[in-house]
């Protein structure tokens, strides 16, 4: 079972020269839950997800992990509190099959040096309690199974198409058995069968405990699995709250939803 913790955002912002991509937001994901972030093309999504992952740093603002200052950590040693991430412009390995992609999580996942696990079993067998920093971790079997990848295992992952990908990479970070996991548009490529099983993974991974963070356009999508949404426009927070209530708003109407009505 894995175990969650609390990722929060507080008055986060980031300039770029003269543009505020993300002004004075603050969010919270819980274990447990799906907490999603939806807004037109350029809200500073990705951005706020970058500063709560480490790969970009806010101007002003903290991120805490249950209650820690992280926000001067790197986004390895995030990483190795638990926060698990896909990114928008995948980043898989492309010579390697399926099945290696997501043993690379597997083997990442490890917390602290070597020394600090055999110290930690040594301990254990000597009886002394030990803090419990290994977490159960998702094998690649049962995770290629719960993401129905078994089919693909031993393709090389460069000869599948984008929404397979997405899947592969998901895969790569749940095997890293995440207490955070943050996915930047995870849909992005997937036809509507591929979205349906993301949308019950998605389900299963935040019944297991994790804070799951989701970027997403696909409003299906958001409105189907999101216990609390957060909608953003021009770097700011325009509506928080139940799915239901933010769809609503007249704000979230005005800057987003009516931009995907007048898309379709
Ligand atoms: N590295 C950067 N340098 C300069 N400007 C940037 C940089 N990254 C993002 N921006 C700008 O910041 C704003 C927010 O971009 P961001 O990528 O966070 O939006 P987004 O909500 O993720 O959009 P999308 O839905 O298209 O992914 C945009 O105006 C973008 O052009
Ligand atoms: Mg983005």
């Amino acid at each position: 079972m894995s175990s969650g913790a609390r990722l929060e955002g507080i008055g986060i912002t980031r300039r770029y020269g003269g543009l505020t991509a993300v002004d004075d937001v603050s969010v919270v994901a819980e274990p447990g839950r799906v907490t999603a972030l939806i807004g037109p093309n350029g809200a500073g999504k990705t951005t706020l997800f970058q500063c709560l992952t480490g790969s970009e740093r806010p101007d002003s603002g903290r991120v805490l992990l249950d209650g820690r200052d992280i926000t001067r950590l790197s986004p390895d040693a995030r990483a190795r509190l638990g926060i698990g991430r896909t990114f928008q412009r995948l980043a898989v390995f492309p010579t390697m099959t399926v099945a290696d992609n997501l043993g690379v999580g597997a083997e990442n996942r490890t917390r602290g040096p070597a020394v600090w696990r055999v110290g930690g079993l040594l301990l254990g067998i000597l009886g002394f309690p030990v803090v419990d920093t290994d977490r159960h971790q998702r094998t690649v079997d049962e995770t290629l199974a719960l993401l129905r990848l078994d089919g693909v295992r031993d393709v090389a992952a460069g000869a599948l198409p984008t929404g397979t990908l997405r899947l592969v990479e998901l895969g790569r970070a749940l095997c890293n058995d995440p207490a955070v996991l943050l996915l930047d548009e995870p849909a992005s490529g997937l036809d509507t069968t591929e979205t349906d099983n993301l949308q019950h993974v998605i389900r299963q991974v935040a019944a297991d405990g994790v804070a799951v963070l989701l970027v997403e356009h696909d409003v299906d999508l958001v409105f189907g699995v999101a216990d609390t949404v957060y909608a953003m426009a021009e770097g700011r927070l325009i509506a928080s709250g139940q799915p239901d209530d933010v769809r609503a708003h007249p704000a979230v109407q005005a800057a987003y939803l009516d931009v995907m009505a007048a898309d379709r």
